[in-house]
């Protein structure tokens, strides 16, 4: 099974690089099943019924979230009815959503996808290392086949958890930061790590918007507006490789594709 790991789509630029490189990595690749994460696709902020669709249409099979869930108030209709959008799985117990899903397509196994946030420098959600553990349990009945997008600040936490999952999942990559870390490795017991994917969408930009409005509001803590930035786009995440039968990682690679010059 290969599974292509596509990193927070931010904004129309990000959207324009998914819709432009995943055909050709398909083709590339032969991969069987697209995760991207979508927490800033619409305007660089939260996920709208809309943008959800026109990534699903660019060839996204399921799409994760994240801390940015909440900022667009039509995501409630996604978390009521898309069973192909994952929110993180602990949020407290009634949230709407699911926190997993199961990705099945023709002549495949199944593929468990599970989402977490992390708490550290984030905003405080139930435990995910205990989260986790019960949702892994009960997905392993029906696959050992487990991707987990882990949506998390701090790198330690991010480590720390894809250490406790060795073995029980297929891969751990960490998102949020929006910046791609150099540590893809896959772990003694068959875990694949990154514990960031960066981010999809242009990076002459601070994490994804205008660089100038950051800077100011670093220098004079006054707010500032923070649009989507433009130049020199990008496609980032992992490519995996994942044995059917055990369910063990057998490669990861980090990827960061140029996509096309936006016309100006
Ligand atoms: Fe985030
Ligand atoms: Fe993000």
């Amino acid at each position: 099974m290969k599974v292509l790991f596509i990193a927070d789509i931010v904004g129309q630029p990000g959207r324009q690089a998914v819709k432009e490189l995943i055909p050709k990595l398909r083709r590339q690749h032969g991969i069987n099943l697209v995760v991207a994460n979508g927490e800033n696709s619409a305007g660089g902020s939260g996920i709208t019924v809309n943008t959800a669709q026109e990534i699903f249409s660019s060839g996204v099979d399921i799409m994760t979230s994240g801390d940015h869930l909440w900022d667009q108030k039509e995501v409630v209709d996604l978390l009521a009815n898309e069973r192909r959008f994952v929110r993180p799985l602990n949020y407290p117990p009634g949230t709407p959503g699911q926190g997993s899903t199961i990705f099945q397509a023709e002549n495949q196994p199944p593929v468990a996808v599970i989402n977490l946030q992390g708490r550290t420098f984030m905003p405080p959600l139930d435990n995910p290392f205990h989260c986790v553990l019960a949702e892994i349990e009960r997905l392993r009945k029906t696959t050992k086949l487990i991707f987990v997008d882990f949506h998390a600040e701090a790198t330690s936490e991010k480590v720390a958890l894809a250490r406790m999952l060795d073995g029980r999942v297929s891969a751990v990559i960490g998102t949020h930061t929006h910046v791609q870390t150099a540590d893809e490795q896959i772990f003694p017991g068959g875990t694949a790590f990154l514990c960031d994917a960066g981010f999809t969408g242009p990076h002459e930009s601070v994490i994804g918007r205008e660089i100038e409005p950051i800077i100011k509001r670093f220098m004079t803590n006054q707010p500032q507006k923070f649009e989507v930035a433009r130049g020199r786009v990008l496609l980032q995440g992992a490519l995996l490789e994942i044995d059917d039968a055990s369910g063990k990682a057998l490669k990861i690679q980090r990827i960061s594709e140029p996509a096309l010059p936006n016309p100006t």
